[in-house]
């Protein structure tokens, strides 16, 4: 098969939802439909849902499960489907954001009761950011939802997206029977059966067929037809190029728990979701159907194995083709490397990757070499841009326990970080470090993990610091001038960019006031600072 007939066939997406909506529970569901798996249950919840903070072994439990689901591929219909797997805790949204940044699009789950919810707004904010076209599935109509009609307005006022009903429930929460899709016109009954596939009790697109009367009743038939009809008026008909520029989400009605509207999401989802785009670099634009090979990291994950310190880096190819053993040019270090055992993650199960096109996902052993934002390529220079790294919200000194251990503790501190765990910087005088995360739960599983990794024990001094925020400036004069005056509250990341440490709101409001010719940014790109390392 040529390259274009490999990268039409490609779908990479991520299931993303505020924890408990029914994210693993619809990608369960999406992988039985997929035959990836027999039954359900097999895949394991990839969240720390019920960890107290002291719980560490649970966490490195979850390290573990959240290692193997990573990325799920699967071949449906001829279509290879690579799934993405984001951390539901929402102090790991850190690296939910940087997983969107290797997708091609989403599907967004929403609970039917809660609406939208904070992780909701703040996953669609980064969709919007990067204009990445977005499917909806409003879940749990099993239950006694909200109305659709306030649902799909909440989702356009909250998420600041149109949206276009492409399935409208039959009824809900306990007459909840099945879906009608406002596309095919079919409707679709079903048998509830939470634990494989649902049975389609019925499947018809006569909307006067006897047999439906019978089990939905002249009620609800009446009802469902009301509904559509101010469905199709109040809503956007579907555009197509509005969904893949991003600005109008297809929203699908169902019950991942019950198997209810999965399967219309999912053939909706293979023909319309994009395959493998354009990728972004500071140097050029990349397109996948290009013959050399070029790729970037978006994720570290640290072996669970303590005795072999490797670590596995995430990448997405995106352009040409990924060989083994073939040399290839890590952009950074400006040297070559070539990786003997690339792996996929075929049906759930890792095995080794001969080869690798644009799209896919690949796990590569490294000890060292590969950094968040990382590109590879066969020789050209390339800086794949819009890898975010987020202010972060709470700032702590790191203190060491064990002057003897300080190089350990250095060591673990800079691969934590690397692994986009958290984020390091650094403060004079006496250059003291600085862990910044935006949930407390990371500084549990850095002390943690420096201890059982590393050897080394620290503890965190609180600080005063409620943000911190890159600064740049086209007046080196000014910038200068600011780090001199405010050098109590200036840190420097690992590429040496000045962050201005703000205790509050106001004190930022002075701050900006008073340097109108420095430039504050809440985000910072990785790939870019790499860049200049
Ligand atoms: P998450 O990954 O987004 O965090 O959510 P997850 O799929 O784990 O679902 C969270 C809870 O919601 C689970 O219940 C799950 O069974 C339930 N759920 C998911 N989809 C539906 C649905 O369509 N209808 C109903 N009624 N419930 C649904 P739990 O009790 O927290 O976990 P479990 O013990 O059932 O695994």
């Amino acid at each position: 098969m040529d390259i274009k007939a490999e990268i039409n066939r490609r779908r990479t997406f991520a299931i993303i939802s505020h924890p408990d909506a029914g994210k693993t529970t619809l990608t369960e569901k999406l992988l039985l439909l997929g035959g990836a798996i027999q039954v359900a249950g097999a895949v394991k919840s990839n969240k720390i849902r019920k960890t107290t903070t002291s719980d560490f072994l649970e966490i490195e439990k979850q390290r573990g499960i959240s290692v193997a689901t990573s990325v799920m591929t699967i071949d449906y219909k001829g279509t290879r489907i690579n799934i993405l797997d984001t951390p539901g805790h929402k102090d790991f949204a850190e690296d939910t954001f940087r997983t969107l940044t290797a997708v091609d699009s989403v599907i967004l789950v929403v609970d039917s009761v809660k609406g939208v919810e904070d992780q909701t707004r703040k996953l669609m904010e980064v969709c919007r950011m990067r204009a990445t076209p977005v499917m909806i599935f409003i879940n749990k109509m099993d239950r006694e939802s909200k109305d659709p009609f306030d649902l799909l307005e909440e989702l356009e006022d909250e998420l600041k997206i149109a949206t276009c009903p492409f399935a409208w429930p039959i009824g809900r929460g306990s007459r909840f029977k099945g879906v009608y899709n406002l596309m095919t016109k079919r409707i679709q009954l079903y048998q509830p059966d939470k634990s494989a596939r649902a049975e389609i009790l019925l499947s018809t697109q006569n909307i006067e067929d006897p047999e439906l009367k019978k089990v939905v009743g002249q009620e609800q038939m009446d009802q469902l037809g009301e509904e559509i009809d101010l469905a199709s008026d109040l809503f956007e008909s579907f555009q197509k190029n509005l969904y893949l520029q991003g600005y109008l989400a297809p929203v699908f009605f169902g019950s991942a728990l019950y198997n209810i509207g999965i399967h219309d999401l999912f053939e909706t989802f293979i023909n319309i979701a994009p395959h493998p785009l354009v990728t972004k670099a500071a140097e050029r634009e990349v397109m996948p159907e290009e013959e050399k090979f070029s790729g970037f990291v978006f994720k570290i994950h640290a072996n669970i194995d303590p005795n072999h310190r490797n670590r596995m880096a995430f990448l997405r190819v995106c352009s040409g083709k990924f060989e083994r053993n073939k040399m290839y040019y890590h952009t950074r270090l400006n040297k070559k490397m070539r990786f003997a055992a690339p792996v996929t993650f075929m049906a759930n199960t890792k095995s080794t990757a001969e080869e690798a096109f644009p799209g896919d996902v690949i796990g590569l052993y490294d000890t060292g070499n590969l950094k968040i934002g990382d590109s590879l390529s066969e020789g050209e220079d390339l800086h794949f841009t819009g890898i975010p790294s987020f202010s972060p919200e709470i700032l702590k000194e790191v203190v060491n326990k064990e002057p003897l251990k300080t190089k350990q503790l250095e060591k673990g501190v800079r691969q934590l970080t690397e692994e986009g765990l958290a984020q390091l910087f650094f403060q004079q005088p006496g250059n003291r470090k600085i862990i910044g995360t935006v949930g407390e739960l990371q500084f549990d599983v850095i002390k943690f993990r420096l201890e059982h990794e590393y050897g080394a024990k620290c503890d965190f001094r609180t600080l005063p610091y409620a943000k911190a925020f890159w600064l740049t400036s086209e007046s080196k004069q000014e910038l200068g001038a600011m780090i001199d005056r405010r050098s109590n509250t200036i840190a420097f990341d690992k590429s040496d960019t000045p962050v201005f440490l703000s205790e509050s709101d106001w004190m930022l409001k002075i701050a900006t006031e008073a340097h109108p010719g420095v430039q504050f940014h809440t985000t910072s790109d990785l790939s870019a600072k790499n860049k200049d390392d």
